[in-house]
């Protein structure tokens, strides 16, 4: 819908822009509705109560239970209403179906990086394929930034120093805008970019096209055997590191009886804070990896730990000096 070429709201290309404007259109309808009933009243009544003549003393009023019952009970009502479908859809949206893909995202002053889960990088484009739900991992090396689509109504900040998921579905083959929505330092504003969604098929033979890519865990393989992360996290009980091989997204027990969810903020901190949750029964020997790998790299080791198969027959009997269970 566009009027003299003039977009009012930006394509719906995604499952949840439709929902979302449907909220923007209720919260405005109220709005205006109780705007225009506020402005009714004061003219109407600026009228109907003016004083006539200079003797006139008005009635005095006591006041109305009713009245105040019935102006208290319907905006409760009302921003009830608000409240409740905001923070469904605010969980609908921050909450990606388990058969996304995942997508890492690494904003910089000035621009957006981009990796699939086969390896391919890009910068300031997305291609994805139509009807897939897709999962962003966003995080900055910088400062903050924002990632923004407005046709698929979505938008996160980057922070640098945490991860936020956020998700979208396509719904339209298309190219949208993709653009930074924090102010970011001088060239904020050309931090544009594109989302172009594709067929599935399209997308397919797009991902063949580039250069072969190293997939993040096969990366993060190399990373970790280049960076001797093996010689501790070995795998087997006498290491001197906890095993990695089927942490992943599992509850484990720290030094201080705590519990924590290995996820990848957690696996974050404990590569470059290693001291701050020590996992139960090991030493805080690990030195801090802070400074020395990027987000990318970061990156590529959680998928690798990620990767990991648990271990056949836990808990795992002791076969020493092996490697962590094979990558993929
Ligand atoms: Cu990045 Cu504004």
């Amino acid at each position: 819908m566009s009027l003299l070429g003039f977009r009012l709201l930006p394509e719906q290309a995604s499952t949840i822009a439709g929902q979302v404007d449907a909220l923007l259109l209720f919260l405005t309808a109220v709005s205006a509705f109780f705007a225009g009933l506020i402005f009714l009243a004061v003219i109407v009544f600026a009228i109907k109560y003016r004083r006539r003549s200079e003797k006139e003393q008005p009635r005095p009023i006591h006041g109305s239970l009713a009245l105040e019952i019935f102006w208290t009970v319907i905006p409760l009502g009302l921003t009830m209403i608000m409240f409740g479908w905001g923070a469904w859809l605010y969980f609908s949206m921050s909450r990606p179906p388990a058969d996304s893909m995942e997508i890492f995202v690494v904003g910089k002053q000035w621009m957006w990086k981009l990796q699939h889960p086969g390896g391919q990088r890009e910068i300031n484009e997305l291609h994805v394929p139509v009807g897939k739900p897709v999962k962003l991992m966003i995080t900055s090396e910088d400062v903050i930034h924002s990632f923004f689509i407005p046709a698929f109504r979505m938008k996160k900040d980057a922070i640098p120093g945490r991860y936020n998921v956020a998700w979208f579905e396509p719904t339209k083959p298309g190219t949208y805008h993709l653009f930074c929505a924090e102010y970011c330092g001088t060239e904020h504003a050309r931090m544009v970019g594109r989302v172009v969604v594709m067929e599935p098929d399209a997308y397919q033979t797009w991902l063949a096209g580039g250069p072969v890519p190293v997939s993040p865990a096969a990366a993060g393989e190399k990373l970790f055997t280049e960076r001797n992360c093996v010689t501790c996290h070995r795998g087997d009980t006498a290491a001197r590191g906890p095993r990695l091989a089927g942490i992943f997204g599992k509850r484990i027990e720290l030094h201080n009886g705590e519990t924590v969810v290995a996820d990848e903020s957690y696996i974050r901190e404990s590569i470059l804070s290693p001291a701050a949750k020590v996992v139960a029964g090991y030493q805080p020997i690990m030195p801090t990896y802070q400074g020395q790998v990027t987000e990318e790299q970061l990156l590529q080791l959680i998928a690798y730990i990620q990767s990991l198969p648990p271990p056949s027959g836990e808990p795992a009997p002791a076969s020493p000096a092996t490697a962590p269970g094979g990558a993929q």
